[in-house]
């Protein structure tokens, strides 16, 4: 039978007695409605294909292929999120929300476990609305009404040396051309609940301030954000899925697996416009 149980107080809920190929209209409404109440919903013991992969993330939404991945050979829908044992750098291994580059940013991440190490390559995630509502009212004042500008030219564009250190695993870097702006405060667009939305991947600026200034309040609100009380580890197991709402979330892949392999399949999910 389907039950929930929070990973933690802050992010996170951890699904069980379900499998996600069968799952019924009900079921998955009730799914759904944890997924956005938690941020992250995870799910253990799923033996899933490719296509059963595609076909559960397409009952959330249509598929948003992400440009600067390499995809998976035989499903260009799934990116490749992978690190080879002679390989140093990861993939994601920092702070972050998927795609807040885009104008439109991806609503969600369906992350499915392939090859995993013997030991590490664990995932931590963090709620941006607890954070949020953990801020003191003076800081939430200061950035109600802000804006802020994301790119993924310094990720994932010609010269940057993160996508020179991934190599052939991203690629596309003609296009990282285009940057977007958003509040740095959002009201989640299902749930209306604040959030913060700025992470020091691909978050460039605060708009309309010096760069000291959006220089220092980003990283106070970054030194807020990364306080442990707000974020869960989570441990992959063969089987295992989570699944992140980007815009309430942060996530950051632990690259502590020298030596072994870590192969990963993401599907990211197509969102709306975010607004204050
Ligand atoms: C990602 O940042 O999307 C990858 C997360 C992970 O590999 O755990």
């Amino acid at each position: 039978m389907l039950h929930f149980e929070k990973a933690s107080d802050a992010v996170g809920i951890i699904a069980t007695g379900i499998d996600l190929k069968t799952i019924t209209d009900a079921e998955f409404a009730e799914i759904q409605k944890q997924f956005f109440d938690h941020g992250v919903i995870f799910f253990r013991d799923q033996e899933m294909t490719e296509e059963d992969h595609i076909a559960f993330a397409e009952r959330w939404a249509e598929i948003e292929v992400n440009r600067f991945f390499a995809a998976v050979p035989t499903h260009p829908q799934i990116a490749l999120v992978l690190k080879e044992p002679d390989q140093t750098k990861n993939i994601g291994g920092g702070w972050h929300t998927d795609h807040s580059y885009d104008q439109i940013p991806a609503m969600g991440s369906i992350l499915r476990a392939i090859d995993l190490p013997q030991t590490g390559g664990d995932t931590l995630f963090a709620s941006m609305a607890a954070a949020y509502e953990a801020l003191d009212d003076d800081t939430k004042a200061e950035i109600a009404d802000l804006k802020a500008t994301h790119s993924s030219r310094h990720i994932f564009g010609y010269g940057a040396a993160e996508a020179g250190e991934v190599g052939e695993r991203f690629s596309n870097a003609d296009k990282a051309t285009q940057d977007a702006i958003h509040p740095v405060v959002l009201a989640h667009p299902v749930t209306g609940r604040k959030a913060i939305y700025v992470n020091a991947a691909f978050t460039t600026g605060i708009n309309g301030l010096s760069e000291d200034d959006s220089t220092a309040l980003l990283q106070k609100l970054y030194a807020h954000c990364m306080q442990e009380q707000f974020s869960y580890r989570f441990e992959w197991q063969p089987g295992s899925i989570a699944m992140w709402d980007n815009r309430s979330t942060w996530h950051w892949a632990l690259n502590d697996y020298h030596g072994q392999r870590r192969e990963m399949h993401r599907i990211t999910l197509k969102g709306v416009p975010l607004a204050a």
